[in-house]
């Protein structure tokens, strides 16, 4: 194990609560003590930790930084499977995978979906992808790690489904902050609004099989909720958010995508039709 931040550490538990010998390896050294308290070995350096690894794991902050560790474990990594699970994204999961097959390492980049304390665990999910054989020969001891899938051979997959679902992560926190900023403008506190906001929550599940049937269909009927009606209902919330003195900057984007989609004919299909327009 590369890397022993607070997901490194979880992943080496996870290997280790398994029954799997596991070393570990960080770039500042005294954050072992963790994983040497359940069993793991240290290593003094990354080469080191990699010399009997049929499996190395590797999990830092950026794509910098796998890149700084996997240059300075160097030739140590010939002939082994490195699972990158630091979070980059796909051109760069692309990238590594052909340079690491340059040096006879075949390497699977890995996407953790969920936080530390799912690791492990059933709900701890991870998605793998690149060379499936090397997935095929390890699926076993990465199981450890909770509900690991293997999405595809390209190299770059895992990363897409990491960015596309953060991408509906951050969207929808940003949405929340907003909200609760409005709120506030208008002496709502946060404790009464939450209850309504998790109400809003539960109308999402639905709407996520939905929309994802109708993108995939490119189909897109307005027999529920029209782009025109998006629009009206963007535009008074924007406006009061305006007249608050709040950033509007994230309502303004949405307001404008769904004044575009109008304007190119789109006003009576359904607001999944957005996606046709997002698309390039
Ligand atoms: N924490 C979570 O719940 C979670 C969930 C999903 C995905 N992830 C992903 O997992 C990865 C690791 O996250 P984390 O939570 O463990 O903490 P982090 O703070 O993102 O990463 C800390 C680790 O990165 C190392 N590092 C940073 N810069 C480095 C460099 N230039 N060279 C070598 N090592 C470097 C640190 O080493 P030093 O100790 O030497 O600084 C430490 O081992 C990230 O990509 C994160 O997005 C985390």
């Amino acid at each position: 194990m590369l890397g022993l931040g607070p997901m490194g550490r979880a992943l080496a538990g996870a290997l280790l609560a398994a029954g799997h010998p596991v070393t570990v390896w960080n770039r500042t050294p005294g954050r072992d003590a963790e994983p040497l308290a359940l069993g793991a070995r240290s290593a003094g350096s990354a080469a080191a930790a990699v010399a009997d690894a049929p499996l190395v794991l590797l999990c830092v902050r950026d794509h910098a930084a796998a890149r700084a560790v996997l240059d300075t474990a160097g030739p140590a990594l010939t002939g082994r499977t490195v699972v990158n699970a630091t979070s980059i994204g796909p051109d760069d999961a692309r990238a590594n995978a052909a340079d690491a097959q340059a040096l006879g390492v075949r390497l699977l980049d890995a996407a953790i979906l969920t936080p530390t304390p799912t690791i492990g665990r059933p709900e701890g999910t991870v998605l793998l992808s690149g060379d499936p054989e090397a997935f095929a020969a390890h699926a076993g001891t990465l199981r450890a790690l909770g509900t690991v899938r293997h999405v595809g051979a390209d190299p770059g997959r895992a990363a897409a489904f990491d960015a596309a679902l953060l991408d509906l992560f951050w969207t929808t926190v940003h949405g929340w902050v907003h909200a609760l900023a409005l709120a506030r403008a208008e002496g709502i506190g946060g404790a009464e609004l939450a209850p309504y906001a998790q109400g809003l929550s539960r109308l999402l599940p639905p709407l996520i099989e939905d929309f994802a049937r109708r993108a995939d269909d490119r189909h897109h009927p307005g027999d529920r909720s029209s782009v025109a009606s998006a629009a009206a209902g963007l535009a008074h919330v924007t406006h009061t958010a305006r007249a608050r003195g709040l950033d509007t900057s994230v309502l303004d984007a949405a307001l404008a995508l769904t004044r575009r989609a109008v304007t190119a004919g789109h006003g009576p299909d359904g607001v999944s039709s957005l996606v046709e327009l997002l698309s390039a």
